[in-house]
């Protein structure tokens, strides 16, 4: 399973793609907003701070809900790097602009998904990610990781190459449960992904080894 890290955060971003175990990045506008990102050109210029810190897909996201304002900034924002992935709302014109970029050989991330039915769209339209929000629903007591798992039994009937991109992802046992179902791809905070690293046996254990061997070397 492919690991990103979902924030526009250079501080975290470094210290995430640091470990060595970072395969991309997804932005959206709420993050780009808790950063002070505001205008359009410092918001380009900070997409391409980001692809030089993280070798892999990037998402960044459309504003316009509009085709042809999608169609343009989806453009000038897949200009800007090789790996800038296009972030495309899940509404009637987003499926229009994704099978536009799909025909240009333009990577897209299609966004906001809460059914299987909005996912099936996106896959025919030929998105090459789709990101059910796992968080968000599990808010609404509707079970996120049911979702993913219906939606990777229809990707594997018919063999659809879209990613599926679990997103909205907030603690290390999502993460857990992206996996054992099969998600490609689990986008989620620095936090969530340094927790899978914890666990108190290992600090013990680490405590004792450590001072059994000073003992021995005293
Ligand atoms: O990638 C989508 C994600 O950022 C939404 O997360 O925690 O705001 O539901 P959250």
């Amino acid at each position: 399973m492919k690991f990103f890290i979902d924030t526009a955060n250079l501080a975290e971003i470094r210290e995430a793609n640091e470990l060595g175990i970072l395969d991309g990045v997804t932005t959206n506008p709420s993050l780009m907003a808790k950063e002070g990102i505001t205008g359009a050109n410092n918001i380009l210029k900070h997409y391409v701070d980001i692809c030089n810190i993280v070798d892999g897909p990037v998402s960044a996201e459309v504003i316009a809900t509009d085709l042809e304002g999608m169609i343009r900034e989806g453009e000038e924002l897949a200009e800007l790097h090789k790996n800038i992935v296009v972030k495309i709302p899940m509404i009637p014109e987003g499926i229009k602009a994704i099978k536009y970029f799909d025909k240009k050989g333009i990577k897209t991330n299609c966004t906001l998904i809460f059914s299987a039915g909005q996912a099936l769209l996106a896959a025919k339209a030929g998105a090459t990610y789709i990101s059910p929000f796992l968080g968000r629903l599990d808010d609404v007591s509707t079970d996120g990781l049911a979702l993913i798992e219906q939606i990777r039994l229809i990707y594997d009937n018919y063999a659809f190459d879209t990613q599926i991109l679990a997103a909205s992802v907030r603690h290390p046992m999502h993460i857990i449960h992206c996996a054992e179902i099969g998600s490609d791809v689990m986008t989620g905070p620095l936090s969530a992904i340094k927790a899978l690293a914890k666990h108190p046996l290992t600090d013990l254990g680490l405590q004792q080894f450590l001072a059994d061997h000073a003992k021995g070397n005293k």
